[in-house]
């Protein structure tokens, strides 16, 4: 049997299939920050990657340099019930504090149940003899015990991309003993934070009553352990990184800096330009941000005159209501602050609902006095560490949510809580006001922190861990 030691399964592949209004084909990077965390990844070693392409009915097998790719086609219909359906109307606001109040039906589960199925095959097919085989987050939590039935040699790890719930939540799940026991197929299950992991065990003990342990396991001191039939599954926390060396060094390249002045110039150069970079998604509290900048300017505490706010939104999962609801409040609210606050010649916000192209993007990380990033949920949110990685001048300043998992390692940024508009305007004004000192000093411990725990010490830990495992 041919196939490879390393293989990545994900819903989707690193890149994303567009079909232009004339029939054109091209492949894009694919949005999330699941692959801006996993493409490096293969710098380091080769393998394969399985998954989707993002378009319904494709099974074109697109070029990506060092990595074999197998996609994984999914009917239109597959789209609807298992992506749109189970994965980003069930799983996805039922994970993320249910934000959105989750739908369970029992069609979409049966296509989630097939569609995992599908995956796990082609797993299996691109595995070779004792490879080792790692799954990510909640669109695939069964596929590790459909993969031990088909290849009992391989080694499985799965990382969960998102928040895990606490049973309170989780237990609403009709299918939560299904999920658990997907999950516990793997050798190892990783979570952004310790939390996730406790709340794991905790539920394998109250919903399988399994006696699931804390304590250490191999050189980790913060995991825990649950017997399996005659084997062990092991959970811990690994916090997601980025390329972090590799954003730093883009972001220094002259064309981004030029750009970067450019937009500046472009925007009339305000005293202040606030960013906000985002997939357009509920958890990410646009709405937060956005009602906190109109507080700001109706109370005077920002002068709409000199501040100009970038709101750079990614479009994403727009056939579920709840995304397209909020993209109708977003653009409601941006219309009202604009109109409200701003001249026809100097609108206040700025909002683009477009993928922005890397240099681009990192050009206005650069470019930013502060980016706010006001989720009211997240796994981690990557955006940050981009932005702390793009500013090796440590200038510019953080605004984080205590709700993402970036905030348990950066707590030098201007926290705020996005349920309290106190906290919220406060930490807005603190970060523009502050002397240059001071947000130099937090800013150079951020940037620390970003350039000394990068993905590959993520990969790295998550796969040796996963290697000591015993099956
Ligand atoms: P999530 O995984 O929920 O999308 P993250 O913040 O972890 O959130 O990762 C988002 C990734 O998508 C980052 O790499 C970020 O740079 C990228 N991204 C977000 N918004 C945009 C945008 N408007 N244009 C281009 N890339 C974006
Ligand atoms: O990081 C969370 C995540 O859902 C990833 O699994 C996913 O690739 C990314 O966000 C983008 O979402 P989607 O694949 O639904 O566009």
């Amino acid at each position: 049997m041919a196939g490879s030691q390393f293989v990545v399964v994900a819903n989707r592949l690193p890149v994303n299939k567009q079909v232009a209004p004339d029939g054109t084909v091209s492949w894009t990077r694919a949005p999330g920050g699941l692959v801006t965390a996993l493409a490096p990844v293969f710098d380091r070693q080769p393998g394969a990657w399985v998954g989707w392409t993002g378009s319904p009915d494709c099974a074109d097998d697109p070029q990506v340099d060092g990595i074999d790719i197998h996609a994984v086609p999914l009917s239109a219909a597959e789209v609807e019930d298992y992506y749109e359906g189970f994965s980003n109307a069930t799983l996805w606001p039922l994970y993320h504090d249910v934000l959105v109040k989750p739908a369970y039906r029992h069609d979409w589960w049966d296509a989630y149940v097939s569609v995992n199925r599908r995956f796990a095959e082609a797993a299996a097919e691109a595995a070779a003899p004792g490879a080792l085989v790692w799954v990510q987050d909640y669109q695939l939590q069964l596929v590790p015990a459909m993969l031990r039935e088909l290849r009992p040699d391989v080694k499985i790890g799965f990382f969960l991309h998102i928040p895990f719930p606490p049973y309170e939540l989780f237990s609403q799940l009709p299918w939560r003993r299904e999920i658990l026991e997907g999950l516990l197929g793997a050798d190892l299950v990783g979570f952004h934070l310790p939390g996730g992991a406790q709340n794991f065990l905790a539920l394998c003990r109250r919903i399988l009553g399994v006696d699931a342990s804390t304590g250490p396991v191999g050189v980790r001191e913060d995991f825990g352990t649950v017997p399996v039939g005659d084997r062990i599954a092991a959970a811990g926390c690994f916090p997601i990184s980025i390329d972090s060396a590799g954003v730093a060094g883009q972001a220094a390249g002259e064309d981004v800096q030029r750009r970067a002045v450019a937009i500046r110039e472009s925007l009339g150069n305000p005293r202040t330009l606030l960013l906000g970079v985002d997939r357009l998604d509920y958890t990410k509290g646009i709405d937060v941000r956005l009602a906190s900048l109109e507080r700001l300017f109706a109370t005077g505490r920002l002068d709409p005159a000199d501040t100009v706010f970038v709101q750079l939104a990614s479009p994403s999962r727009e056939n579920v209501d709840s995304y397209a609801a909020l993209r109708d409040e977003v653009e409601r609210t941006v219309a009202h602050i604009n109109g409200t606050y701003g001249t026809v010649d100097a609108p206040p916000v700025r909002y683009l609902l477009q993928p922005v192209p890397r240099d681009e993007l990192l050009a206005y990380f650069v470019a930013a006095d502060v980016t706010l990033v006001t989720p009211l949920r997240d796994g981690m949110n990557l955006v940050t560490k981009e932005y702390l990685a793009a500013r090796h001048d440590l200038g510019g300043a953080l605004v984080l949510s205590e709700f993402t998992g970036a905030s348990m390692e950066l707590g030098e940024a201007y926290l705020m809580n996005p349920y309290d508009e106190v906290s919220t305007d406060d930490a807005v004004v603190a970060a523009v006001t502050d002397d240059d000192a001071e947000r130099r000093r937090r800013m150079t411990a951020l940037r620390e922190q970003v350039m000394t725990h990068d993905v590959d010490l993520w990969a790295q830990s998550f796969l040796t861990a996963l290697q000591q495992q015993s099956s």
